[in-house]
């Protein structure tokens, strides 16, 4: 069983087609999240979701750099994705909150991309902006927003990969 045909169809659209995605279409993708690894089984993975029908999404879009809000505005659904630090087992490490934090979001991609979604995160966003706009505590670290939807764009030519041999010493 080798996940790596939908893990390399994956990749971030800068378009989307303005259809709406509601949670009910992605439900999985939550659940791959939620069944992630993480330290001590903490789970510090957070995430507020709005299909492009509620309310929360122009809100959520509206924390969005400039550049990043063009492309976005046209997607099915926003995801602010947020890490629990410090973690409630080891209160002294952050890095490993925000560590599985991406673990979870790598899963949550790759069950979107078998359902046929596209994803695309952005770090571009004023995470100051949406903690104050949330009332979250201190403690729930912004990580990431995830535009979710459909494209008919296709992924570029020229996506590169540094070699094996770069990343990897055996
Ligand atoms: C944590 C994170 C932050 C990112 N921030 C942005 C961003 O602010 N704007 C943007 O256009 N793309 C952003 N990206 C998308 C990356 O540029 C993209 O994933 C990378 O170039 C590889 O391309 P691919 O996803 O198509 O494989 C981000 C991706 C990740 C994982």
């Amino acid at each position: 069983m080798s996940f790596l045909t939908t893990i390399k169809s994956r990749f971030s659209p800068y378009s989307f087609d303005g259809k709406n995605v509601p949670f009910s279409d992605i439900e999985s993708a939550f659940e791959a999240a939620r069944w992630a690894n993480s330290g001590y089984n903490n789970q510090p993975w957070r995430f507020i979701f709005a299909s492009r029908d509620q309310a929360n999404f122009e809100n959520l879009l509206g924390f969005a750099v400039e550049a990043n809000k063009k492309w976005m505005k046209d997607c099915g659904a926003i995801v602010a994705i947020f890490a629990t630090t410090p973690s409630d087992a080891n209160p002294k490490s952050n890095e490993s909150a925000m560590y599985c934090t991406g673990i979870a979001a790598g899963q949550m991609q790759i069950e979107l991309t078998a359902l046929g979604f596209q994803s695309h995160q952005i770090g571009g966003f004023d995470a100051e902006g949406l903690t104050a706009f949330l009332n979250s505590p201190d403690t729930l670290t912004p990580m990431a927003m995830m535009a979710i939807g459909t494209s008919s764009e296709a992924p570029k030519k020229d996506r590169e990969r540094k070699p094996l041999s770069e990343i990897v010493r055996q």
